[in-house]
């Protein structure tokens, strides 16, 4: 041991293990050995598995593999519990989440101890970062339960939710999926990973401490094989994943058709962009949190650094020197910066990669660091000289391996920041505020911190862009996430339309009628009217069954035109709100100038009376000022979380998105479904009805008329089975929503769309109320037309 003096000389730290005295003890006090939690009682240990600490590859316990007759189990108490847990009301359920969050605070140090035995991460983390967060999540969540009557009196709970979690962060991800699905009235059946359990095994006892009533936390534990039975059971409402892209994908497969609700908080591959002007010493600082905090096997590592070239090697040699000063070692050490890895299989996945990139070429710099005997460890990793598509500089490496690249200019910046499938968090760092705000909303991810890093709190949504995920975690948006909104329930069958008499289709509207064959109406592409690329065309026929015009038929080609088309009218993202609502409130101007033609199209069509026909046209005007209304004013919100600073939550557009149009009410249900896509700034590609497309294909005129900017609105007719097909497979479009009654089309969207994992919004088989504003408009439509970023601002100076 050395004397104060020569600490102070050499200025490093003596030896300062935790206890992990009560945490054994513990594990003494169960037998090493843990049954399931169902209806607040363990079961019998049945077939078992060991849980090992990875710093010493020490057995700590034996948990058990639940069978699918034991997820049966948990589902059935979870749904027998539910009612019960909803009729306790908002203020019953706030107290038992005060009480857990109170419970978690109390037995912070027994949890966070147990929390790096199991894991690996240092009890630095564990303590001050893992254990505070949770306890936040809990105490946040009881608010919402508070308020949930006031804030969100046209919700309901979804019911029985299936939650699935890695081992990165285990208590802290079971807090951020418990918390918020106990507040809004759910009752969940939770999987831990299998590498870490044990916490979530104490917070089934702190449950029953805190008085959750039985069966509304149940906890099963084991592989995967366990997951896809909570995925794949049918008493399962709503599934909340965490874990890697490739599982997600899965499970967005399996779910497809099913009705359940789903989120996926995927990996990452996040940018670290370093500009010139930044404070380069908090840079390194805020690096050594972004990338090494927890090993790195956090799913918003900044494990990409994009230094401005201008001080590549000066911010480099900083870093290093930075990096020869990280301790590793024994994660129960209160000095130690860097802890084990959670598996020596995660150390075997690292190691190749890294392998890989050297024999690339690439520069491999790694601090001498003593390595522990035992156990599963990597020392942090800084690679230089990868190329920008080299699979370090893509893959999600999840450990403590940083890939630095270098750029000339901020927008080249953004490029590279943007050259992943991922979207989950971004740093920015500069002195600049004004770059960094120029650059924040450039980025594609869901979180993006400016001049720090790895920030998180309850009230500040978490989640991914892209193939990062959807849905959010945290916020008013993460408690949308587990409730359903009452005008859902309220949803008619959608009609079945039978098809036209095709013998009376040889007859066109007598010559003089309304609409008389006069053209075949083209597809609407870039603005401009386009012959669909395959040169074939498809009748339409009335409610009688009579022929009344033809539209192209569309195909792959003409949607990847329509694609394309939306692609370049990305200017339409970046207009003002007040210039969309203009547009908005121009073709509602101009539909009026022309509502009796278009009432008469309807009638035509559809076999709608005159003053039917009318209403659609007056509701569909009146639909196009409803989402020019809201264009500027569904306003994100400014956050005040736990720091000296504010986190903005942007209400940012989606991207382009394919549409596929109810054919009941065909105008007013294309109207109700393009107007808030596009006042939120979007570019959509429009499948109309398939049985009425002439609502649509009448509209190109208004749209040339209201300063409509050619690629925003983008018109494909044609099969809506065959057209959805080729959306939801596109590789460029971010969100796919089908509302025309076809489960079967619908189930489709939703499995192809798991390539990419572009959000959906399918009806089922259910149709929509398309005059009902509960049923057609509101928040809920526009939040499946935006997703939600949080900027963190830091002040201070
Ligand atoms: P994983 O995605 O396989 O496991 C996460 C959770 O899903 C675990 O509880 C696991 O038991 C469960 N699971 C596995 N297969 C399932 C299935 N078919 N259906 C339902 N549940 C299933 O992640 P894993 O294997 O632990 O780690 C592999 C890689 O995934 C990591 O190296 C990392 O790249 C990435 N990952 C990303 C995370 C993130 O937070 N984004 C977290 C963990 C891993």
């Amino acid at each position: 041991m050395p004397s104060i003096k020569e600490i102070l000389n050499t200025m490093e730290y003596g030896p300062a293990p935790e206890s992990q005295k009560e945490a054994q003890a513990w594990l003494e006090q169960h037998g090493r050995t843990f049954g399931l939690f169902i209806d607040n009682a363990w079961t019998d240990a049945g077939e078992l598995f060991a849980s090992t600490n990875p710093a010493d590859a020490s057995k700590l316990a034996d948990l058990t593999q639940a069978t699918a007759d034991d997820v049966d189990r948990a589902v059935a108490a979870a749904r027998r519990a539910q009612p019960g847990w909803q009729a306790l009301g908002g203020h019953g359920r706030a107290k038992v989440l005060y009480a857990i969050a109170r419970l978690l605070q109390k037995h912070a140090r027994l949890f966070a101890v147990l929390e790096t035995l199991d894991n690996g991460k240092t009890i630095r983390e564990t303590r001050d970062v893992d254990l505070p967060l949770a306890a936040r999540h809990f105490y946040y969540h009881a608010g919402w339960a508070q308020l949930q009557a006031e804030e969100f009196a046209d919700y309901r709970a979804v019911g029985v939710v299936g939650q699935i979690v890695p081992w990165n962060f285990p208590l802290l991800m079971l807090s951020w999926k418990i918390a918020p699905a106990l507040a809004a009235g759910n009752t969940v059946v939770f999987k831990p990973a299998e590498f870490t359990s044990l916490t979530a095994m104490l917070f089934a006892e702190i449950c029953v401490q805190a008085g959750v009533p039985a069966g509304v936390v149940n906890i099963v534990t084991g592989d995967g094989a366990v997951g896809e039975a909570i995925v794949n059971h049918a008493g399962i409402d709503k599934l909340a994943f965490t874990g890697s892209t490739e599982v997600g994908r899965q499970i967005r497969i399996a779910t497809a058709g099913s009705g359940k609700k789903l989120s996926l908080e995927l990996g990452g591959k996040s940018p670290f962009i370093v500009f010139e002007d930044a404070d380069l010493d908090a840079a390194v600082e805020g690096l050594v949190d972004s990338i090494w905090f927890n090993q790195g096997q956090v799913c918003c590592a900044g494990s990409r650094l994009l230094v401005q070239e201008s001080v590549e090697t000066k911010f480099l040699a900083k870093l290093r020197a930075r990096m020869d000063k990280l301790t590793l070692g024994a994660p129960l050490e209160k000095s130690i910066d860097v802890g084990a890895l959670v598996d020596p299989i995660q150390q075997q996945r690292i190691a190749e990669l890294v392998e890989s990139a050297r024999a690339e070429g690439c520069t491999v710099y790694q601090p001498a660091c003593e390595m522990p005997a035992a156990g599963a460890w990597f020392p942090p990793t800084l690679i230089t000289g990868a190329s920008t598509s080299a699979a370090v500089a893509q893959a999600e490496i999840f450990g403590p391996v940083l890939v630095a690249m270098s750029f000339r200019t901020p927008p080249e910046a953004v490029q590279l920041a943007n050259n992943t499938v991922y979207g989950l968090a971004a740093c920015v760092w500069t002195e600049n505020i004004s770059l960094a705000l120029d650059v924040a909303p450039q980025i594609k991810a869901g979180v993006v911190w400016i001049n720090t890093a790895n920030q998180f709190d309850a009230a500040c949504g978490f989640g991914g862009y892209r193939e990062s995920g959807f849905g959010r975690e945290g916020g008013r948006e993460g408690m949308y996430e587990y409730m359903t909104a009452l005008s859902e329930d309220a949803r008619p069958a959608a009609p079945v339309l039978s098809a036209p008499a095709k013998s009376k289709a040889a007859a066109p509207v007598a010559a003089g009628g309304a609409f008389a064959i006069d053209r075949t109406a083209k597809m609407y592409i870039g603005g401009k009217q386009a012959r669909p690329d395959g040169a074939y065309s498809r009748a339409v026929h009335g409610f009688d069954g009579a022929f009344i015009a033809e539209v192209g038929e569309g195909s792959r080609k003409d949607i990847r035109n329509a694609v394309e088309a939306a692609h370049k009218a990305g200017g339409w993202s970046k207009a003002t709100a007040h210039n969309r609502a203009q547009v908005l409130y121009y073709i509602a101007e101009n539909l009026a100038a022309r509502g009796e033609e278009f009432a008469a199209r309807i009638s035509a069509m559809t076999g709608a009376s005159t003053a039917n026909a009318e209403k659609e046209v007056q509701a569909s005007i009146e639909r196009l000022f409803y989402y020019a209304a809201y264009a500027d004013k569904y306003d994100g919100l400014a956050h005040q979380p736990p720091m000296h600073g504010v986190t903005v939550a942007l209400n940012e557009p989606v991207g382009v998105i394919g549409i596929v149009c109810p054919n009941e009410a065909p105008l007013l249900g294309l109207i109700s479904l393009v107007a808030p896509a596009i006042a939120l700034g979007n570019r959509v590609v429009v499948v109309p009805s398939e049985a009425h497309p002439l609502s649509a294909t009448d509209l190109y005129q208004v749209f040339d008329t209201s300063d409509l900017p050619g690629g925003v609105v983008n018109i494909v007719t044609g099969s809506a089975d065959e057209l959805a097909r080729t959306l939801a497979t596109h590789g460029d479009i971010d969100a796919v929503w089908r509302h025309d009654g076809s489960a079967a089309g619908c189930a489709e969207v939703e499995r192809l769309s798991a390539a990419s994992l572009k959000r959906t919004w399918v009806g089922g088989a259910k149709g929509r109320d398309w005059y009902s504003t509960a049923q057609a408009g509101g928040r809920a439509v526009l939040a499946h037309a935006s997703q939600v970023k949080n900027v963190w601002i830091p002040y201070g100076v």
